[in-house]
């Protein structure tokens, strides 16, 4: 009898949802009534920090399809602008306080966990100004143990296919998550990460790689490259810089020159039109629970991604860049009180899109998340980088070379792949453990500004089929 009482009593408890975390439409966005939807928070044990999370089930078989956690980078940006620029079932487009609904939403078909990390960045926070010192480890830790929070909420997922995915600062992110998930005896089905412009080796990544993909982008003259190769400058990857003694005095001129020439352009994406203070007010007010707070609406470029404007050469008034980014209608509308109420906010912290050492204290590891990989391999998890080819933050050419760095056996030789209407969305290169899909003509938020391309990316990868259609395909775990 007590047996059939606690077997009840389990599955009771293993069927149970979050009932009071569930949000059935958010104001001047939309109803979710096709899926589920949740907001709500995942406690860190013994720490004081919980983590916002919002969870969208798939629109065709939650019960089947897989678990894709998504993560924004930073350090200190919000994943929830993944859920409402980037690939979330409503989208507001850049420039238009509006939503949509979005054809192209991750969520069509994977269940979509997207989690606040670390605490102190968006809705997620921490109670005891103590503990608001993270580094690329202990923000996985945290980040390993908001998963087993979730998997104890939501345990019909435990036996889903897991994939951990984000972009930009992210490359530190996922690679990490997936490190603890294997470290802590791989209990969980994790099958593969996915990276989008992603920060993984800075030897190749970031500024390293913008004066390369400048160059090629026609932001600076020929005669300014024969420079820089003249003096064996070494602030830039490019070919066609011998090894030799660099003329510092030089380099740091054409520094400068190069950073003035690009000062007005969109980082983020070369051909972008860049939001500047003269269409974004920098600060903005609203009520939170009867007080007044205020709140940045729009960011420094260096705000946004420090990693991209880390070296001393880069003086004080390139830093105070706009980001170029439209921010100010995602930040606005998350600090709406009905809207934070429909989302279940447990504190009074003003939303931003990103915050920094106000906030919180995040480390950045030099290692970064190279050293990963080879781990990953091992343990067959398979990897896809996709990269918009017109970012200048992290941009493509550093990923590929990081990859090409890796020596990894070619799986199948570099081509096309299509969307719809026959076009070419990009090029992919296959090797025995990761897969590189350079997306044509677009940058860092690839999956907004080229849903369609990055979707199918994206999810052939899930499905585990080829990107480019080739019926010639074959697995390419490693
Ligand atoms: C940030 O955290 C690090 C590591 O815990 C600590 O050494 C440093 O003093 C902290 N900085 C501030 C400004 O609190
Ligand atoms: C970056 O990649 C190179 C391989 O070209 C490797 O030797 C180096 O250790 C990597 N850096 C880090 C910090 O992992």
């Amino acid at each position: 009898m007590k047996a059939i009482y606690i077997l009840a009593l389990c599955v009771t408890l293993v069927m149970a949802k979050p009932a009071d975390e569930i949000v059935k439409e958010l104001p001047d966005m939309g109803k979710f009534d096709r899926f589920d939807m949740y907001s709500g928070y995942l406690e860190i044990p013994n720490k004081q920090r919980k983590l916002h999370y919002v969870f969208a089930e798939s629109q065709n078989d939650p019960a089947t399809d897989p678990l894709v956690i998504w993560f924004n980078g930073g350090p200190g940006c919000s994943s929830m602008l993944g859920f409402i620029q980037e690939h979330g079932p409503y989208s507001m487009p850049d420039g238009d306080p509006n939503f949509y609904e979005n054809p192209n939403s991750w969520n069509k078909e994977a269940n979509m966990l997207y989690i606040e990390s670390p605490a102190g960045v968006g809705y997620s926070y921490f109670w005891d100004r103590e503990t608001d010192s993270f580094d690329d480890l202990t923000s996985s830790e945290d980040n390993y143990a908001a998963l087993e929070a979730f998997y104890e909420k939501f345990p019909e997922y435990l036996d889903h296919d897991l994939f951990i995915s984000g972009e930009s600062y992210a490359g530190i992110y996922v690679p990490y998550l997936a490190w603890q998930v294997i470290q802590n005896g791989l209990k969980y089905n994790l099958k593969g990460i996915i990276v989008g412009n992603g920060v993984t080796n800075y030897t190749y990544d970031t500024g390293k790689a913008y004066g390369g993909t400048a160059f090629w982008h026609n932001l600076y003259s020929l005669e300014m490259l024969d420079e820089i190769k003249e003096n064996h400058c070494t602030w830039l990857n490019i070919d066609g810089v011998k090894p030799g003694k660099e003329n510092e005095e030089a380099c740091t001129n054409l520094y400068y020159k190069f950073r003035s020439l690009v000062s007005e352009i969109n980082i983020y994406d070369v051909y972008r039109k860049c939001y500047t203070d003269d269409d974004i007010d920098r600060l903005g007010t609203t009520m939170i629970n009867g007080e007044l707070k205020t709140y940045k609406r729009g960011m420094t470029a260096r705000e946004y991604t420090p990693f991209a404007f880390d070296d001393d050469h880069i003086d004080e008034s390139l830093r105070l860049n706009p980001p170029c980014v439209y921010g100010s209608g995602p930040t606005d509308y998350l600090n709406r009180q009905d809207v934070r109420d429909a989302l279940n906010v447990e504190t009074d912290q003003p939303w931003e899109l990103c915050v920094g050492a106000e906030r919180i204290n995040y480390s950045r590891g030099e290692k970064a998340s190279y050293w990963i990989y080879p781990t990953l391999f091992e343990n067959n998890i398979r990897v896809l980088h996709f990269s918009g080819n017109a970012d200048g933050s992290v941009p493509t050419q550093g990923t590929r070379d990081w990859i090409h760095s890796l020596n990894l056996p070619k799986a199948r030789d570099f081509g096309p792949f299509y969307i719809e209407d026959k076009q070419v969305g990009g090029f992919v290169e296959y090797f025995e453990g990761i897969t590189f899909a350079a997306i044509t003509g677009i940058g860092h938020m690839a999956a907004q500004w080229s849903p369609v391309a990055t979707k199918h990316v994206v999810y052939q990868f899930i499905k585990d089929l080829p990107i480019d259609g080739n019926d010639n395909y074959a697995s390419v775990t490693a």
